[in-house]
């Protein structure tokens, strides 16, 4: 499962980047507003930290003003996907960019109609968001198996990126229905490590490592 960070936090992203566990970056308008800096100046930043993909969003509405804006961001750098809304507008621009080579990133995704007609349209990734998708009390989870299952029906290149993902169980669960990807807020990546019998198990051996008779420590 590869591991895109959901942020365009310079620090958050280089902090977890150091860990060899970036493999990708997705920002949206929302995120890109938090760290008050020119969209395109961030962008540029995030790309030449990080070698995998890079989504950044269009904020046209029409297919005219979204392929004009697509095209300007993907010339920005090499690794940078082109994230495009589901709308009708949004479908014909997708498959637009998708002739021009232009890696696209479906996103707002709530349901397997959805997710099938941004994968026929020629989407590079498609965005389910399980979080917001449990908010309406359905369930987030079963539409990434069902998505995946889909997919595999009709062998589409698309991958999917588990998106507004809240939790450690999303991101466990996501896994096990086989998804491709998890964007991950930088916020919820580092408990992703963390366990508490982790931490007691080792106050305790350095509890008990003071008994040890001193001569290892001499040596370093
Ligand atoms: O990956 C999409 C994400 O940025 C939205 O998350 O928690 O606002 O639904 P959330």
């Amino acid at each position: 499962m590869e591991f895109f960070l959901d942020t365009a936090n310079i620090e958050e992203i280089k902090r977890i980047n150091r860990l060899g566990l970036v493999n990708g970056v997705t920002t949206n308008p929302t995120i890109i507003a938090k760290e008050n800096r020119d969209f395109e100046e961030v962008i540029k930043e995030i790309c030449s930290i990080v070698e995998g993909p890079v989504s950044a969003e269009v904020i046209g509405v029409t297919t005219n003003e979204m392929v004009k804006e697509a095209r300007v961001i993907a010339d920005w750098a090499p690794n940078i996907v082109v994230k495009i809304p589901m709308t009708e507008a949004g479908l014909e621009t997708v498959n637009i960019l998708s002739k021009e080579g232009i890696k696209t990133n479906v996103t707002l995704i709530f349901s397997v109609a959805q997710g099938l007609m941004a994968a026929k349209a020629g989407a590079t990734y498609i965005s389910p968001f399980v979080g917001r998708v449990d908010d309406i009390g359905e369930d987030g989870i079963e539409l990434i198996q069902n998505l995946k299952q889909v997919l595999r029906n009709y062998q589409y290149t698309a991958k999917i990126i588990t998106a507004s993902v809240r939790t450690i169980g999303h991101l466990e669960k996501a896994a096990v229905a086989g998804a491709d990807i998890a964007t991950i807020p930088g916020t919820l990546l580092p408990k992703l490590w963390k366990h508490p019998l982790t931490d007691n198990g080792i106050q305790q051996f350095l509890e008990d490592w003071k008994r040890v008779p001193k001569r290892f420590e001499t040596l370093l």
